[in-house]
């Protein structure tokens, strides 16, 4: 793992785009997977912006999502494929061939986990993945305590991230569980940045740099990856040794 500073959220989010941008500038077809939240919002406002001022061709890329709140339907603005709809895939005009989201309300939750793996394996697997860091530590939706070996994967979420997660809804919202991928599609793509700012991000972010690694927070498991990066905005690094 590679800790990267920035005196801003600005600063961290244009390092961000620029990733993105320059990854599917050496490989057009790249497989991008992306994160939702506050967090990356301004990275991918500013690669839109990027992409049409520069003129850049992503349709080539192929996008998937991190994660998806279970059961919310994607006409709810909380979604994370309304998110990644909204900000990044209706902007960069990306064709619905190449994106691949879960499916909130499937039947099957269980197949629509393993009908992504297969896609993954088929496109080649994630050439660039972009996360952010749950206030428990949580990467997608990997709480606390999940073994390292699953793949996209059901789970039952925790109470923190149940009531910090009701910040994306206008309403009151049930959030029991996540669809998410898992450690092993996260130890298998080429590269991994975690985002994090701002100060509320400050105590996680000391536990996942400096805390031994385990799953007991999350986050730490990234530093086994062998291209990983941390970018952090100054007060998200505050409290760091
Ligand atoms: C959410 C999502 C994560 C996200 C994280 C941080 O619950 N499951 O994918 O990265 O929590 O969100 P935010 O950027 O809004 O702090």
């Amino acid at each position: 793992m590679t800790l990267r500073l920035f005196e801003t959220h600005e600063a961290l989010s244009l390092a961000v785009a620029n990733e993105i941008l320059q990854r599917i500038q050496r490989k057009p077809t790249s497989v991008i997977c992306l994160a939702t939240g506050d967090t990356p919002l301004r990275a991918y406002q500013l690669l839109a912006e990027q992409v049409a001022k520069n003129n850049v061709d992503v349709s080539q890329a192929h996008f998937v999502a991190l994660d998806e709140w279970a059961g919310v339907p994607p006409s709810n603005p909380g979604s994370c494929r309304h998110f990644l709809t909204q900000h990044v895939f209706t902007p960069l005009a990306i064709k619905a061939s190449h994106i691949h989201l879960f499916d909130a309300l499937a039947a099957d939750i269980r197949r629509e986990c393993a009908a992504m793996n297969d896609t993954l394996k088929s496109l080649g697997g994630i050439d660039l993945m972009i996360v952010g860091i749950g206030m428990n530590g949580h990467v997608g939706f990997n709480e606390p305590g999940v073994p390292e070996s699953n793949y996209a994967h059901v789970i039952d979420l925790d109470e923190i991230t149940q009531s910090v997660g009701q910040k994306y809804f206008s309403q009151p919202m049930k959030l029991s569980q996540g669809i998410t991928m898992g450690w092993q599609n996260i130890f298998e793509a080429r590269t991994v940045i975690l985002m994090a700012n701002g100060q509320k991000k400050a105590d996680i972010m000391k536990r996942a740099v400096e805390e031994p690694i385990s799953n007991a927070c999350p986050a730490t498991l990234l530093r086994k990856h062998a291209d990983s990066y941390f970018f952090v905005d100054a007060l998200a690094a505050s409290k760091l040794a």
